[in-house]
C-alpha cells in the first residue's frame, strides 16, 4: 500500500492489518517512553489548506512519536497566500525528499492529484466532500477495541451526511467490517440515491433509532453549504439531536468532532459514560501511528508510482 486516499478500495484484510498494528502502537503508548525509532531519518510533511485539531495534531505527534523529521505546513501564512498553486507547492516540498505527505483540502480529489505529483506516499487528511479515511479507520479502531468486532452491529449515521467526508468514509468502513449502517437526517442532507449505491438503510425519522448499538452524529457542515439545508438550526435539533431521550442506556454514542453543543448533540450525551468521543480522539494518534507504518515501510507496499491523477471522484448522488 502506497498511498491512502480512501476507504474505496481498500480490502478487510488491508483494513485490519493497520488495526492490528495500531494495537501495538497503543501498547507503545502505555509505556514511559512512548517513541520507538522506526522513522528516523524520514520526513513527514503536513499540508493542511483547512482547519484541524484533531487530524493534524494527531499526525503531527504521531511523527514524532515514530521519530520522523516533520514540517507542519498551514495555508494560512504560507505561500499560498502570494499564490502558489498546489501542484508547486508540492513540487516545493518534495525537493526535501519527505516520505509522506499528509493533505487537507476544500477539494475533493486533491490527494488523489497530489499522489501523481510526487514520490512520497500521500495521506488524504480529508478532501472536500469525498472522504477522510483515517477518521473511518479510527472509529472502526475504537468500536472494535469496545465491542470486539463490528459484524452484525447496527450502526446509525445521523445528520448532514450529504456534506460530510466522514460519513463516506465511515459508511464504507463500517460496511467493510461487517456492520449494518442507517443513514439518517433530513431528505435534503440524505444524498439520492445512497441506499442504492452503498447497501445502506436510510431513515428520514428516529422511528427506529432505538434498535442501534451506535449512534454515530454528524456535525452540520455550514462552511460547505451554499444554501440553506434545513428551515433553521433550532428545528434541526429540534428533530435530530441526539439527547438522553433519544440515546438509549445501551447505545454507545460517537462523534468526529468538532462538536456543535447544542445542535447535533445536547450538553449531557456528550459528557455521558455512552460517549466515546475522547476515545475516538486517543484511538487517533496510535491509528495514524500505525498508518505511517503501513505506508511507510509495509510489506506489500508498491514501488513508487507517478502515474495519471483519479479522476474527480464519484459523487454518490445529489441532495434529495
Ligand atoms: N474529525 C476531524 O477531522 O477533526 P479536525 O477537523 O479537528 O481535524
Amino acid at each position: 500500500m502506497k498511498h491512502l486516499l480512501a476507504i474505496e478500495g481498500l480490502s478487510r484484510e488491508q483494513v485490519e492489518r493497520i488495526l492490528d498494528r495500531t494495537e501495538s502502537f497503543a501498547e507503545v503508548g502505555r509505556r514511559d517512553i512512548k517513541k520507538v525509532p522506526t522513522l528516523r531519518g524520514r520526513t513527514i510533511v503536513n499540508l493542511f489548506y483547512e482547519a484541524s485539531t484533531r487530524t493534524s495534531s494527531s499526525f503531527e505527534l504521531a511523527a514524532k512519536r515514530l521519530s520522523a523529521d516533520l514540517i507542519s505546513i498551514k495555508s494560512a501564512g504560507s505561500a499560498v497566500d502570494k499564490g502558489e498553486s498546489l501542484k508547486d507547492t508540492i513540487a516545493t516540498l518534495s525537493a526535501y525528499d519527505p516520505a509522506a505527505i499528509v493533505i487537507r483540502s476544500p477539494q475533493a480529489g486533491a490527494a488523489g492529484l497530489v499522489a501523481g505529483w510526487t514520490d512520497a506516499s500521500v495521506i488524504n487528511a480529508g478532501d472536500g466532500m469525498h472522504e477522510h479515511p483515517s477518521q473511518a479507520l479510527l472509529d472502526v479502531f475504537t468500536l472494535r477495541r469496545r465491542l470486539g468486532s463490528l459484524e452484525g452491529i447496527k450502526i446509525w449515521i445521523v445528520g448532514d451526511v450529504t456534506h460530510s467526508r466522514v460519513a463516506r468514509s465511515c459508511l464504507l468502513a463500517f460496511g467493510l467490517m461487517g456492520a449494518e449502517v442507517t443513514l439518517c437526517g433530513p431528505p435534503t442532507l440524505i444524498p439520492r440515491g445512497i441506499a442504492e449505491a452503498t447497501g445502506v438503510t436510510v431513515a428520514y425519522d428516529f422511528d427506529g433509532l432505538g434498535e442501534a448499538d451506535v449512534v454515530y452524529a454528524l456535525r452540520m457542515q455550514n462552511e460547505r453549504m451554499s444554501e440553506s439545508f434545513v428551515p433553521s438550526l433550532r428545528e434541526y435539533a429540534a428533530c435530530y439531536q441526539i439527547d438522553s431521550r433519544r440515546l438509549g442506556p445501551r447505545q454507545l454514542l460517537m462523534h468526529p468532532g468538532p462538536v456543535n453543543r447544542g445542535v447535533e448533540l445536547a450538553p449531557e450525551v456528550i459528557d455521558s459514560p455512552q460517549s466515546l468521543i475522547t476515545a475516538q480522539v486517543e484511538s487517533g494518534l496510535v491509528v495514524r501511528m500505525a498508518i505511517l507504518y503501513e505506508l511507510l515501510t509495509g510489506t506489500d507496499r508498491a514501488k513508487p508510482e507517478r502515474g495519471p491523477a483519479p479522476a474527480e471522484p464519484p459523487r454518490i448522488g445529489q441532495p434529495a
